[in-house]
């Protein structure tokens, strides 16, 4: 009898770590037989390689080789490919995870093929349609057989738009179960003390959104906020590559590298970014996942946006929204030793997969 396959879809940095504890709990399952789909859309090595080898993870099952491309060319080349490698096969379940094009893509394609597809991450809401990322959350969950929530919000949010109770199931948030598999590892990396950083006397920045760095007037009003807060505290800011592209264009990245306090770095891996934050005083950033690490290990977090879909990370966590003329004041306090402790949200305990896996096994037997 043929195992139950189970198609785990991945496409961006933050998704491999949402798949590899779901990948390595259905593998220790005698039922299925999990494979992973990197649908390409990032495809440099810190961006994608360096996370599957530091999350233990095979090199995929399939790669559709989608690249990067206006938002329509991106979601057309994922559901063209991933057609072909549904019908090839025909998956028992399909698995999209977070909220990418890749996440959308992937749910519309498995279900116009009648495939049941599970939505990892379900839920989450910033109530800002201008948001490539909210309208890839409506869409997906709106169609999917299984919603895998990380909070009660989510919950909520789900149930206010009509989606029936029995197939909303919480699990938690899988982030923190890859953050726990190799803690071990983090701790002995030591990033900071490497790059020169004494641990705990230095900020962490990440900055990728389209709104944050898209436009030259933002993106340069945030670079002079960096350069004033780098001379209070030592800011190491790893560097996605759309924002090095907008930095470059821009004629900001000579800017911020002459800056003493600020310090550009390539993305990194897994293990050793984990390890930079771990030891951090605060973060900087306009991150998804990075809200809510941080609220885990208690660690202040800044967010440069005007909404987010984890308010459990403000209202639990360690978390707060700021603009960029707020930045200052914010770490002000910080340094002050003036910020509220976090609580760790229910479910968020490393065991989010093992849960994943049973709902998986419950809804496969129908
Ligand atoms: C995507 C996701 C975002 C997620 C982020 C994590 C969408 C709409 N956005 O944003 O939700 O938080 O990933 O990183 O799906 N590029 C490279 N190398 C790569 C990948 C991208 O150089 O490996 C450059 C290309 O110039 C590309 C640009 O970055 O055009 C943007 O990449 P894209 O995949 O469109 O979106 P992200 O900004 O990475």
């Amino acid at each position: 009898m043929r195992l139950a396959l189970i198609y785990l879809v991945a496409a961006a940095r933050p998704n491999f770590m949402k798949i590899a504890p779901l990948y390595h709990a259905l593998r220790r399952e005698p039922w299925c037989n999990p494979q992973i789909i990197h649908t390409g859309q990032h495809y440099d090595d810190c961006m994608s390689d360096a996370f599957i080898r530091d999350l233990g993870l095979p090199q995929p099952h399939h790669h559709l080789g989608v690249g990067s491309g206006s938002h329509a060319e991106q979601t057309g080349r994922v559901m063209m490919a991933f057609e072909r490698v549904c019908l090839e096969q025909r998956p028992d379940w399909v698995v999209v995870v977070g909220d990418v094009n890749s996440t959308m893509a992937g749910a519309i394609t498995a279900k116009k093929l009648q495939l049941p597809v599970a939505h990892l991450e379900a839920g989450l809401r910033s109530r800002d349609m201008t948001m490539p990322e909210e309208i890839n959350r409506k869409l997906t969950d709106v169609i999917c057989d299984l919603l895998w929530t990380p909070s009660p919000d989510a919950d909520e949010n789900l149930r206010r738009e009509g989606i029936p109770p029995e197939r909303i199931v919480r699990i938690g948030n899988i982030m923190i179960d890859s953050y726990e598999m190799l803690r071990e590892r983090i701790t002995a990396e030591q990033t900071g003390r490497a790059l020169g950083l004494v641990p705990h006397t230095y900020g962490v920045v990440t900055l990728h959104r389209p709104v944050n760095v898209d436009a030259e007037q933002s993106l340069a009003k945030l670079a002079a906020a960096l350069i004033k807060i780098g001379a209070m505290v030592p800011l190491v800011f790893p560097v996605h590559p759309r924002t090095r592209g907008r930095l470059e264009a821009f004629k900001l990245w000579g800017v911020l590298e002459k800056a003493p306090g600020v310090k550009l770095t390539e993305p990194m891996g897994y293990i050793r970014f984990m390890s930079l934050v771990q030891e951090a005083r605060l973060v900087i950033t306009d991150s998804g996942g990075l809200q809510e690490e941080t609220t885990v290990l208690n660690i202040p977090c800044l967010t440069l946006r005007e909404n987010t879909e984890r308010p459990i990370t403000i209202t639990q966590g360690t978390n707060r929204l700021v603009r960029p003329e707020n930045i200052y004041e914010n770490v002000g306090q910080i340094l002050a030793g003036q910020w509220p402790s976090g609580v760790r949200p229910e479910f968020w305990d490393g065991r989010t997969a093992e849960r994943a896996a049973k709902s998986l096994a419950e809804a496969s037997q129908g």
